[in-house]
């Protein structure tokens, strides 16, 4: 049997070593140890780790790379953030917000990151980002698979047009139900919104994703609202709770009672490490609470937990470089969880897992699915979560969309190696 292309000798995410992988028409063929077959291509893997596409279930794409317009968030709050983001919505073009997204886009490609949920605001009646987005899904889809959430940013009760405007997005082709039920006036008015939203999402047959208690509130209990309405209208595993960074401060007795709904609901939950560890937290004095919410506590009753990245150089974030590496990474520090078993989660947690909750079809390193593939400088997952490894070849449906060299230091020490490769560099 002749294939389009082998890669030959790579590792694979669950430690198989030496494995060939054969690619035809744009999807994994076979994975055995020794394929003997032709093939058109023949890429050496030279034991590096093989893996599925990255995939960022969290992001905020209407308003990436826009950070500095028209001014920079000086208090580093989501308030503040907010109340920008707020200000340069009246500017914004549609063809200025396509621009940004699709740079993004690229920087995701170089990555490795091939899959993205975006929340796209909808609290604006001429929904400039939407039509913007929607039609950046179209131009992406033969690289990037683009999920839209329609976002009511400005609160789906609190802002007069927005319930109108997440009924017109979802007809324009947004595929999620998004909401903010901590941002409406009252706790009371949260809580009729979760209804409200996931009454939309049964009734279209849709997913829905909410941005939950993003708060230091230890009284914020919209996850829980979230969670007992999804099993009310059997959403399951259709239904995310995004953030959650309240359960970091809430009482523990109180947790010990939430987690089994939420883990019975069969919800999902994300918790975006970068943002929520400078975002919260900011309105103590010492000692200052962390923002991350409850990873492990909701990993050991199988819940779900998965990854984002949440924002890039926005009126919420200033750093950021779409490497969901860099998420796992802050996350083994944030949550903090360092055993080799949570750090090889954080990996799983930024791939196999945000792909569940999107809903990817073909996704995955088994015959059948896509050919959409990432090789890293690393040997292991781990190792790749250390050096946030360099993606040194990133394939979609079995074509090369994206090529970086390996990382290689020249040296000019006295009796020491010419050369430094991190990826060497294991313990011993
Ligand atoms: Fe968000």
């Amino acid at each position: 049997m002749a294939f389009d292309c082998i890669v030959r000798n790579a590792t694979l995410p669950d430690g198989r070593k030496g494995q060939d992988v054969g690619i035809s028409a744009g999807r994994i063929a076979a994975i055995e140890p020794k394929l003997d077959a032709e093939a058109g291509e023949t890429i050496d893997a030279r034991s590096c780790l093989l893996s599925p596409p990255f995939v960022d279930c969290h992001f905020h794409m209407d308003a990436t790379l826009s950070l500095g317009q028209p001014r920079l968030n000086l208090s580093g709050t989501l308030l503040e953030g907010i109340a920008l983001w707020g200000e340069l919505k009246p500017h914004l073009t549609r063809e200025a917000v396509a621009a940004r997204a699709l740079r993004y886009c690229d920087l995701a490609v170089s990555q490795g990151l091939l899959a993205i949920r975006s929340h796209v605001d909808v609290c604006d009646d001429r929904l400039t980002a939407v039509e913007a987005l929607l039609e950046v899904k179209k131009r992406v889809a033969p690289y990037l698979d683009l999920q839209l959430v329609a976002f009511p940013q400005d609160g789906y009760l609190r802002s007069p047009a927005a319930a109108r405007n997440l009924e017109r997005a979802l007809d324009l082709g947004v595929d999620v139900v998004g909401g903010i039920p901590h941002f409406e006036r009252t706790m009371a008015d949260g809580a009729a919104s979760v209804r409200a939203l996931c009454e939309i999402a049964a009734r279209r047959g849709l997913r829905i994703d909410l941005h939950c208690d993003e708060s230091d509130d230890p009284l914020s209990r919209h996850v829980e609202t979230l969670a007992a309405e999804a099993q009310r209208l059997g959403l399951g595993a259709r239904a995310t709770g995004s953030h959650l960074t309240s359960m970091h401060s809430m009482d523990n007795y109180y947790v010990s009672k939430l987690l089994p709904l939420i883990a019975e609901s069969g919800i999902n939950a994300i918790a975006n490490p970068l943002i929520n560890l400078t975002l919260q937290g900011r309105h103590d004095s010492y000692p200052r609470r962390r923002g991350l919410t409850r990873v492990a506590e909701m990993r050991a009753l199988g819940i779900p937990v998965a990854l984002g990245q949440d924002c890039v150089m926005d009126p919420w974030y200033g750093l950021g470089g779409a490497d969901m590496l860099d998420v796992a990474h802050m996350a083994v520090h944030g949550a903090p969880m360092t055993s080799r078993e949570a750090i090889r989660w954080t990996f799983e947690a930024v791939t196999e897992i945000p792909a569940r909750i999107l809903g990817l079809q073909g996704y995955g390193l088994r015959a059948g699915a896509n050919a959409d593939l990432v090789l890293l400088q690393a040997g292991d997952p781990i190792e790749a979560v250390r050096l946030r490894a360099t993606r040194l070849i990133v394939m979609r449906r079995g074509r090369i969309v994206a090529r970086t060299p390996a990382r290689e230091t020249a040296l000019a020490l006295p009796g020491r190696p010419p050369t430094l490769d991190p990826a060497a560099y294991a313990p011993g």
